[in-house]
């Protein structure tokens, strides 16, 4: 496994050669999700890595930090029979050599306090952090992201265009059970109960994409109501946003709008969103 040096020179071997390169940045339990952002950056670029790193900075006190899932062999694994080149999994003292709170931190700025912000104060601080720093040690031409987190490709987009970020983000449509639930690393601590449960965040964002022609009232009023029908889901929001600006929107607007959804299911918190055309 390189160290941050070992990389940089391994990656600055490739680039004499003229390749380019993709980043995958993850925190591992690696799932299918993962996987096909790996695939597409193996179709968009030469050399491909993949970043495995559980980064503390962007939990919270009394977040999944401890129990987050861990799988470093399977997921080596894995990513090898994908054809990936390197697989970058540093220590927290390797990426934090000064600590946990000593440093640096990129700002989200005021989208990054709203939403999966709000309920998760400077996770999206340290999310960014992170991010900044591996583009720093890879370089990459291109990185992935998966849609499924979409405040985090929005953020990592916008802080790519306004500190003038030499990668291109590219974003991978959400990978989904075939009953619809979203697939995460977090989804394996739900018991078949709350495995029930949960997939009420996949049913509300359907029925509002069926209300969505009616216009953003009945969209909202549709998608929170099927919250009403289990109680083992309990909403946290449920905004449908402009999906330049990550602002709601308003009652007249019409277009393409996004629609973000999360929920706690038991003690585990789940996110989800999709696209819907309003009006
Ligand atoms: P992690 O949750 O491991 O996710 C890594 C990448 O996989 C993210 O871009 C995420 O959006 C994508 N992903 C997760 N589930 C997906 C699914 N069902 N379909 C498509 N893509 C999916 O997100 C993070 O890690 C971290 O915040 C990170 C960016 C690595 C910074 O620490």
């Amino acid at each position: 496994m390189p160290t941050i040096a070992e990389l940089r020179r391994l990656l600055a071997e490739r680039r004499a050669d003229g390749a380019s390169v993709a980043l995958v940045p993850t925190m591992g339990a690696l799932h299918a999700g993962h996987l096909a952002l790996v695939r597409r950056a193996r179709e968009l670029a030469d050399v491909v890595v993949v970043s495995i790193f559980v980064n503390p900075r962007q939990f919270g006190p009394g977040e999944d930090l401890d129990r987050y899932p861990r799988s470093l062999e399977s997921d080596v694994a894995a990513l090898t029979e994908l054809g990936v080149d390197f697989v970058f999994a540093p220590a927290v003292d390797e990426m934090y050599p000064r600590g946990a709170v000593d440093g640096t931190t990129v700002n989200a700025g005021p989208i990054g306090d709203r939403y999966e912000g709000a309920s998760r104060p400077g996770h999206f601080n340290g999310m960014l952090t992170v991010v900044a720093k591996l583009f720093n040690i890879a370089q990459p031409d291109i990185a992935v992201f998966g849609q499924k987190d979409a405040q985090q490709v929005f953020l990592v987009t916008r802080m790519v265009a306004d500190l003038d970020a030499p990668v291109e983000i590219v974003a991978v449509p959400t990978v989904r059970e075939p009953d619809g639930l979203a697939l995460s690393s977090r989804n394996r601590f739900l018991d078949d109960a709350q495995r029930a449960a949960a997939l009420t965040l996949a049913e509300s964002l359907r029925a509002a994409d069926a209300a969505a022609a009616q216009g953003a009232g009945e969209l909202l009023a549709e998608g929170v109501a099927a919250f009403g029908d289990h109680d083992g889901a309990s909403l946290d929001y449920f905004v449908v946003v402009d999906p330049d600006t990550l602002l709601p929107i308003g009652d007249d607007f019409r277009g393409r709008a996004l629609v973000l959804v999360a929920a706690v299911v038991g003690t585990t918190r789940l996110i989800d969103n999709t696209f819907v055309d309003v009006g």
